[in-house]
């Protein structure tokens, strides 16, 4: 920006319509609340200051407000009369911060997670080249119901904004309407601010008779249309808030795409704003990549694949599989059918396969747990295998423990692992093994007793029964 910008972001509102616990601009639309899609596009302005207003459930926004940008003023409105009134708050906090707003003030709502900084930065720019006491930034809608009007004279010159409840019947059919953005000359909205009156409709406060109040002065004011008017879009419902999300991931997608990442399927996939991937990661259909996962290049993830904080290697392939808090290494394979939950690692070129869960488990390079196991607070070595049907059982009722397992160790099929135990590099154990004490280095454990047959017990205990029947008709051709 050229000259000197501060913006302020409203977001004092109720949001009733979203019939919520939840405050509405904290709801996520691609894993980032409302507000904190606006806050991002604010910063990359690089405005002087940020002053964001707080009402409803402030204990909650203002938090979440500070947490994203620790320098922006809260400024608290109590009662909400209106835009114009939540607008004179913002000054006067900046006011009392001993600060002088000079130059540009921006001001947009919390609720427009669409919005874009190249959008914003355009329009204050425009704004300031044409020197104006007021800019609107206004679009062209098929149904303005709802939304202020902005009202133009004969020669096209913009008179004022009216709101809807206020307009006539000639004034409702026009289709320019006010974003809710405006940019304003501070020195004008210093002295214009306190003229404002709520003689209208609503008993409010708007912000939008400062455009009268600058004609009636002398002063330019003037119209920005923007042409992409879902940019500037308030969500006020749950049906507006899964729009705004579908626009958002086609946005976000769209945007992998051109960064090199192959999206089999766009409709499908669903990639939260924080994630980040790599040139030739390939998506399979019905892949969330949400929070902060990371994908590097060359990895095939999905299809039906549900990764959250996950970090997955190059040239890793994750199938079939839901996975939280997980870093999974290069050339890795994991699922189909695998859950990854938190403190899960896999080193390179491991594998962690079929019906297998994983917690707290760091797994090392090349070793592989392949099928239907439950591995939960556990070390395995590299290179070291562990037998299908494995349990690491880490849970004795009261408190968990864990199980190291050596390099290169070999496990059989069908083991139980009761923890603490350690089995050592190199180690085996044999099928069916329950390995209640530790297995040294290189040693096998066999755990079950020797196998005892007891004969022709079928025809006895369970006589008259399928059972004993199949075993006589077997006995019988062998005494044949
Ligand atoms: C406002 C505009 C209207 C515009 C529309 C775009 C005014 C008077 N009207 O109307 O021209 O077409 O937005 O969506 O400005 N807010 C506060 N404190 C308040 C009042 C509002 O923080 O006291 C916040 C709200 O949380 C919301 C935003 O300001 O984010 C807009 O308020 P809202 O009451 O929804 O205004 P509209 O009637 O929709
Ligand atoms: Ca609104």
């Amino acid at each position: 920006m050229s000259g000197e910008l501060t913006v302020i972001v409203l977001a004092a509102g109720g949001g009733t319509r979203m019939k919520s616990k939840t405050m509405k601009v904290l709801h996520p639309v691609a894993g980032r609340s409302m507000v904190g899609h606006v806050l991002a596009a604010v910063q990359q302005v690089e405005p002087r200051r940020i002053v964001a207003v707080v009402g409803h459930q402030r204990d909650q926004v203002g938090p979440h407000i500070h947490a994203l940008v620790p320098e922006a003023l809260l400024a608290t409105q109590e009662e909400q009369h209106g835009t114009g009134h939540a607008v004179r708050i913002a000054m006067e906090a900046v006011a009392a911060a001993g600060e002088v707003p000079g130059g540009t003030v921006l001001v947009a709502y919390a609720d427009t997670p669409l919005l874009e900084a190249a959008s914003l930065r355009r329009f204050a720019e425009e704004h300031e080249a044409a020197q104006r006491a007021v800019s609107i930034l206004s679009g062209m809608v098929a149904d303005p119901s709802g939304y202020g009007r902005v009202v133009r004279n004969e020669d096209g010159e913009v008179e004022g904004i009216v709101e809807e409840q206020d307009a006539t019947d000639e004034q409702r059919a026009v289709r320019e309407i006010n974003s809710g953005i405006l940019a304003f000359d501070a020195a004008f909205l210093i002295e214009a601010l306190p003229k404002l009156s709520n003689d209208n409709a609503k008993g409010e406060y708007y912000l939008t008779d400062t455009v009268h109040l600058a004609r009636e002065a002398g002063l330019h004011v003037g119209a920005h249309e923007i042409a992409d008017v879902m940019q500037t879009e308030g969500v006020n419902d749950r049906v507006q808030l899964a729009r705004t999300g579908r626009v958002m991931n086609e946005r976000i997608v769209t945007r992998w795409m051109e960064a090199g990442v192959s999206v089999m399927d766009p409709a499908t996939t669903w990639i939260d704003a924080d994630v980040v991937l790599n040139p030739d990661v390939t998506l399979l259909p019905g892949v969330q990549l949400l929070g902060a996962t990371v994908v590097e290049e060359d990895a095939v993830i999905g299809p039906d694949t549900t990764l959250k904080d996950c970090e997955i290697g190059a040239g890793a392939r994750v199938i079939r599989t839901h996975g939280e808090l997980a870093v999974i290494g290069g050339g890795a394979k994991v699922g189909p059918f695998a859950y990854l939950r938190p403190g899960t690692t896999l080193g390179i070129g491991g594998k962690i396969g079929t019906f297998v869960e994983t917690k707290n488990a760091q797994i090392g390079d090349g070793a592989k747990v392949p099928h239907l196991s439950y591995v939960g607070d556990a070390v395995i070595g590299e290179g070291s295998n562990i037998g299908a049907g494995t349990v690491f059982a880490n849970y004795d009722g009261a408190e968990k423990h864990r199980t190291v397992v050596g390099r290169h160790a070999k496990t059989g099929a069908n083991n139980t692992f009761v923890a603490p135990v350690e089995v050592g590099d190199g180690a085996g154990t044999a099928g069916g093994t329950v390995v209640r004490r530790d297995v040294p280095p290189g040693a096998l454990a066999v755990s079950g007793g020797p196998q005892r047959n007891l004969p022709r017990w079928a025809l006895t205990k369970r006589a008259g029964t399928a059972q004993a029947d199949a075993a006589a008709a077997a006995l019988e051709a062998v005494e044949d």
